[in-house]
């Protein structure tokens, strides 16, 4: 089950037209500490429309991926036009990349729509090679504001409970517990957090102005070392494993060598408007920069 934002108006809907550029402006403060600012070759997982693209510049390669062929319209109508970018319209579940190809990789906003963590952070891990950073953001079921509710019986999921809660069809919150062990089983060591959007309420936003509410974050953040209760949470970890299965890290930034069928995980070849795999019979339209892997033509 994929949560399906084909042809939706997130940006406008959600961040343009709504009330969120400190939750924005908190995301990439805490981004920005935790993702290596330089690197070979970045992917963002379920990136949208490119909110935070401006974020891998340093990056000699940046693949933005995500299911919705429309959201990324838009982050090619913004990024298009910089060769170092590949838009990949393809599944988590189902990656179309070759092993250990990406020296970074990030995911923010995402693993809240995603029921089977474990399959989607396999996915991940592997397309990783060892030693490159993942950093990852998720929805904290266990934060403030959902323990005070649930104190005043205002809720009736318990914040404290380890198992991950789906409040809304395909909308899970789930404990720092939870997911840092999901991550330390999908082969990731984990390094550092950051807690972000502690201040994410109409009141703060109504009295303080945005700059000190972003002070006030940056602030807050470094005190996920001690506690997780904000609602926003970011993990930067670190792939494990041996050097010897990611050979392919090493190809070149603007190859498509670092491409896999989603199908069978076998080599892809290029004919016209097309990747073509040989060993499962799957063709795959690619055209300039864009990739599309969700269906074979
Ligand atoms: C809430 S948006 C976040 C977008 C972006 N990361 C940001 O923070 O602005 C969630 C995104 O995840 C994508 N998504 C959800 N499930 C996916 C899946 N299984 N494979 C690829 N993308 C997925 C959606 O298409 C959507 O663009």
């Amino acid at each position: 089950m994929i949560c399906d934002y084909e042809g939706s108006d997130y940006r406008t809907r959600f961040w343009e037209n709504a009330d969120r550029a400190y939750e924005d402006a908190a995301e990439r403060v805490a981004l920005a500490h935790l993702l290596p600012p330089r690197g070979a070759r970045v992917a963002e997982f379920g990136a949208g429309f490119g909110r935070l693209a401006d974020l891998y510049t340093g990056y000699d390669e940046v693949i933005l991926l995500d299911y919705s062929r429309s959201l990324l319209q838009e982050a090619m109508q913004k990024w298009g036009s910089d060769p170092r970018f590949k838009f990949v319209a393809a599944d988590i579940y189902h990656l179309p990349l070759a092993p250990g190809i990406l020296s970074a990789a990030t995911m923010i906003r995402v693993i809240h729509h995603i029921a089977d963590v474990p399959a989607a952070l396999a996915q991940i891990r592997r397309a990783i090679a060892p030693g490159g950073a993942f950093v990852l953001e998720f929805a904290n079921k266990r934060n403030l504001k959902a323990m005070l509710r649930y104190l005043v019986r205002r809720q009736t999921w318990n914040p404290y409970a380890p198992e991950p809660v789906e409040f809304v069809a395909l909308n899970f919150d789930f404990h720092p517990k939870w997911m840092l062990a999901a991550l330390r089983a999908a082969g990731f060591d984990v390094r550092a957090k950051r807690s972000a959007s502690y201040l994410r309420a109409d009141f703060f936003k109504r009295v303080l102005p945005l700059a000190a509410m972003v002070r006030i974050d940056a602030a807050l953040q470094p005190t996920a070392a001690l506690t997780l209760l904000s609602p926003s949470v970011f993990v930067q970890s670190v792939a494990i494993g041996q050097w010897e299965n990611a050979p392919s890290q090493r190809v070149p930034p603007g190859s498509e060598a670092i491409f896999r069928s989603p199908r069978s995980g076998q080599p892809l070849r290029r004919e016209d408007d097309a990747l073509i795999c040989d060993a499962d019979g799957t063709r795959w339209y690619a055209h300039g920069n864009f990739y599309d892997f969700k269906e074979p033509i």
